[in-house]
């Protein structure tokens, strides 16, 4: 298995593992995410990984910036979104693409990093619900007990405040 940089031309490879791996109810609009964020332009980069296995696509994480509403200033990132293709999962792909995600950030600075998902799964690699109480995403979360952060490299950022996250991320349904 190896992590690479994903580029456009692993769109559809992309597409089909969200569309196999969530439940109909959400798979377009988190593949249609997934698209979204490997187009969307930002000053700060959006960090958009694929897992290979044979040469064949098995997993994709995507980490986007996230800056304080009233300063504009980049405190982190969000993971969002993540997934495995059924048949690769359970092979430690989905740790290893957080893993290695949650490295090339703590590379470039100290930063908090938020993700919205099941605390079963996030709290393996750290993320606390603690955290990221204080920090106010963009819309009312529909699973507030999902909402997770982590500190990378710094304790810097403890004051909290509402969050503003790019444009690919600003729709009600995916919260
Ligand atoms: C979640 C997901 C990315 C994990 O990928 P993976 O490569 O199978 O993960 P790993 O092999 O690193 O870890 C597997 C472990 O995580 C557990 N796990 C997977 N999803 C979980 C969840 N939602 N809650 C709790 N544990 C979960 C597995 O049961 C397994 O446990 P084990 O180590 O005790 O056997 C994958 O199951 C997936 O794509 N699921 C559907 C989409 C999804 O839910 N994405 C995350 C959105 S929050």
């Amino acid at each position: 298995m190896q992590i690479r940089e994903a580029s456009i031309d692993d769109a559809e490879d992309i597409m089909q593992v969200y569309l196999q791996a969530f439940d109909d109810s959400e798979a377009q609009m988190v593949a249609d995410l997934s698209i979204n964020l490997l187009k969307e332009k930002h000053n700060v980069k959006i960090i958009s990984l694929v897992a290979e296995v044979n040469n064949e696509i098995a997993g994709h994480i995507a980490f986007s910036p996230v800056c304080m509403e009233t300063t504009n200033e980049h405190i982190g990132y969000i993971l969002a979104p993540l997934a495995v293709l059924p048949k690769f999962q359970k092979n430690n792909i989905g740790s290893k693409l957080i893993k290695y995600g949650l490295e090339t950030i703590s590379n470039i600075g100290s930063y908090i990093i938020f993700v919205y998902g099941d605390p079963r799964y996030y709290s393996r690699f750290g993320f606390k619900t603690e955290l990221a109480k204080d920090f106010i995403p963009p819309y009312a979360l529909t699973f507030p007990e999902g909402w997770h952060a982590l500190k990378l490299n710094s304790s810097a950022f403890d004051e909290g405040g509402k969050i503003a996250c790019v444009n690919s991320l600003n729709d009600s349904d995916l919260w």
